[in-house]
C-alpha cells in the first residue's frame, strides 16, 4: 500500500519520502511504482515526461526521523499491528514538525487510539486508501475523537488534489468500508464451510447476480486472509456482537499459512508467474 500511496502523491506533484525499515522493501517499491507508471504510459493516462517527473519527486529513506523532519503530512502504511503503529506514532510525534498532520492508512485500528499515543491527537486522522491505490478512487477519511474540522478539511482538499474521492466517516470498528465488506466475505466463507456451494459457484453468484467485479472469496484472497481475520476480530472485540465472529474455516486457513495471493494459496491457487487462477485442491469437488 505504501508504494501506491507514494505513487499517487508523487504523480500529483508532491515531494515524497518513501520510508521503510527494510531496504529490500524500498527497492521492490520503486520497481513496482516504475512498472505501474509504465502501464499508465502505455494506456495513455500519463506521458513519458509525467513518469520521469513522478520518479523525480520520489526519494527513499530508511531512517524515519530523517524522512519526516520537514514533512507537512505523513501517511503511515506499516504492517497492520497495533503495538507497532502506537510505537510508530509516538516516534513520529517526536520527529515530525509540530504542525505536521499524521495520517494512518490502517484498515481497522482505532484512529482515536493511535491519536492518544501522540501529543497532537487533533492532527491525527485516517486516510484509508483502497488497493490498488493508483486505480481506486476512494479515500475513507476517518475522524478520530479529537480530530479537528480544520485537519479534516485539509485532508479532504488534499485527497481531491490526488483526483481521489474522499468520504468522511467516524471512528468506529471497521469504519464503513470493512464494516460492510468483511461480514459479506465472512458469510461467503460460511456458505462454503457449510457446503451450500463451491468456491467458483459462490463467486459466480455474486459477480453475475450482484454485479460485483470480483467474487467475495477471490477478493478475500486478494486482500489477504490474515488481514480479513484481523479486521473481523477487531469488529468482534469492538462491538462484542457475535455476528462478527470469524468463520472457523477462515481461522483454520490462516493458521495453516494459506493466506491467499501473498502465500500463493487461499480459496484459489495463484500461479505467480502466469497469474493464472484455479480453485485450491482443498475445495475442488
Ligand atoms: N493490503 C490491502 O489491501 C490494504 C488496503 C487498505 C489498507 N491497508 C492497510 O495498509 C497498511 C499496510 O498494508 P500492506 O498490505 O501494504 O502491508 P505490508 O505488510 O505488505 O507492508 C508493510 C510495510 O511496512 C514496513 N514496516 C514495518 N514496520 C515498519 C516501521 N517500523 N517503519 C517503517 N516501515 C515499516 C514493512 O517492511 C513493509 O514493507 C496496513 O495498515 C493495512 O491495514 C491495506
Amino acid at each position: 500500500m505504501g508504494n501506491g500511496i507514494a505513487h499517487v502523491f508523487a504523480q500529483h506533484g508532491y515531494s515524497v519520502n518513501l520510508i521503510d525499515i527494510n531496504p529490500a522493501s524500498l527497492e521492490k517499491a520503486v520497481a513496482t511504482i516504475t512498472k505501474n507508471l509504465d502501464r499508465q504510459v502505455s494506456k495513455g493516462i500519463l506521458t513519458e515526461e509525467g513518469k520521469a517527473q513522478t520518479l523525480a519527486n520520489l526519494s527513499t529513506v530508511t531512517d524515519m526521523k530523517q524522512g519526516v523532519s520537514n514533512a507537512e503530512l505523513v501517511v503511515e502504511a506499516a504492517t497492520e499491528n497495533i503495538d507497532l503503529k502506537l510505537r510508530i506514532f509516538k516516534d513520529l510525534d517526536e520527529a515530525a514538525p509540530a504542525n505536521c498532520i499524521l495520517a494512518s492508512n490502517t484498515s481497522s485500528i482505532s484512529i482515536t487510539r493511535i491519536g492518544a499515543a501522540t501529543k497532537r491527537p487533533d492532527k491525527v486522522i485516517g486516510m484509508h486508501f483502497m488497493n490498488p491505490v493508483p486505480v481506486m478512487k476512494l479515500v475513507e477519511v476517518i475522524r478520530g475523537y479529537s480530530t479537528t474540522d480544520e485537519v479534516t478539511k485539509l485532508v479532504f482538499d488534499l485527497s481531491k488534489s490526488l483526483e481521489k474521492v474522499p468520504v468522511e466517516v467516524n471512528d468506529y470498528p471497521g469504519f464503513v468500508a470493512n464494516r460492510i465488506l468483511m461480514p459479506m466475505i465472512n458469510e461467503a466463507i460460511y456458505t462454503l464451510y457449510e457446503g451450500v456451494a463451491g468456491v467458483e459457484e459462490i463467486d459466480t453468484v455474486m459477480k453475475l447476480g450482484m454485479g460485483h467485479p470480483m467474487g467475495p472469496l477471490r477478493l478475500a484472497d486478494f486482500i489477504g486472509l490474515d488481514v480479513c481475520l484481523a479486521i473481523l476480530r477487531v469488529m468482534h472485540d469492538g462491538f462484542g456482537n457475535p455476528k462478527y465472529a470469524p468463520c472457523p474455516l477462515l481461522v483454520n486457513m490462516v493458521t495453516a499459512g494459506k493466506l491467499g495471493d501473498k502465500s500463493g494459496e487461499g480459496f484459489y491457487l495463484l500461479n505467480k508467474e502466469t497469474k493464472e487462477l484455479s480453485v485450491s485442491s482443498t475445495f475442488k469437488k
